[in-house]
């Protein structure tokens, strides 16, 4: 049963400084953060602004200071409960498209026959059929990009993390992904927390909206989403709400940007 009032993703008052030869670097601070069970958040802001580095936090791939609990407890590292899709799509040059998207289930002991399975269906939903035993080398950057949504997807974990997982892909392909990505979030409600920089995606997609500051980055503003989901995309982009939150988002983002630019003015 889900829990209403535990979150599923809890930062306290995290913060993220990288040691370098030359200066520290603080990427994020102060940082207060509950996800619902259940809830699809996105976080925008200007590049540079720590977006990447909440997201490798929240993984369990790098330490900060703070809390990061999920279901309630400190996280000590990557788990197979928070599957993630890195910016720069990391895939294994050694394993083939298939080999990519059956290497967490090969993990887990799926068994060959329900694993193969899985693995079909989903090359089917990124359309890479005809390139199942490429390596990711012989792949352009979209379709790298769309075999690590998959190979994530594969594992079904609860959360999914995303960072910019749609930023390579041709606008056909980004739209057909974004409705997939929907599609699975509606059937499973999986607790979903992206990066993205397209306003549009985020408010197409999402329940809320985190809007981060100039680095360091901060959340200094959020926004709720009230949309029917289960309504056409085309409905949807035409509506009233949604073009209403879309300015109010689209705003707040252009000042955090044009915010990081006096500050990297000389
Ligand atoms: N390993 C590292 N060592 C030192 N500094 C780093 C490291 N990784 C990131 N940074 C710095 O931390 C800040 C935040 O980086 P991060 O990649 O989280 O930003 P981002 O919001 O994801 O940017 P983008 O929108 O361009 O992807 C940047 O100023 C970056 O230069
Ligand atoms: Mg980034």
């Amino acid at each position: 049963m889900r829990d209403l009032i535990r979150p599923k993703i809890e930062l306290r008052q995290v913060a993220k400084t990288y040691a370098s030869d030359r200066a520290a670097v603080l990427a994020l601070r102060n940082t207060d953060l509950a996800v619902a069970d259940g809830e699809f958040v996105s976080i925008v802001g200007p590049s540079g602004c720590g977006k990447s580095t909440l997201i490798y936090i929240v993984g369990g791939f790098l330490p900060a200071e703070g809390e990061v609990l999920v279901d309630g407890r400190a996280i000590t590292g990557p788990g197979t409960g928070r599957g993630v899709v890195f910016q720069e799509y990391a895939l294994f040059p050694w394993l083939t498209v298939r080999g990519n998207i059956a290497y967490g289930l090969d993990r887990q002991g799926v068994p060959a026959v329900q694993r193969n399975q899985t693995v079909e269906r989903l090359i089917g939903v990124i359309g890479l059929q005809g390139f199942e035993d490429r390596f990711p080398r012989e792949l352009s950057g979209g379709m790298k990009q769309r075999v690590a949504i998959a190979r994530t997807l594969a594992c079904e974990p609860a959360i999914l993390l995303l960072d910019e997982p749609f930023g390579a892909l041709d606008a056909q392909t980004r739209e057909i992904m974004q409705d997939e990505l929907l599609r699975l979030w509606l059937e499973s409600r999986k607790t979903v927390l992206m990066v993205t920089h397209d306003v549009t995606e985020a408010v197409y997609l999402s329940n809320r909206i985190c809007v981060m500051s100039a680095r360091p980055g901060r959340l200094v503003e959020e926004f709720r989403v009230e949309l029917d989901r289960t309504k056409p995309r085309e409905e949807i982009f035409l509506s009233d709400a949604f073009n209403r939150v879309r300015n109010q988002v689209w705003l707040s983002v252009r000042k955090q940007a044009l915010a990081a630019e006096s500050k990297n003015a000389p």
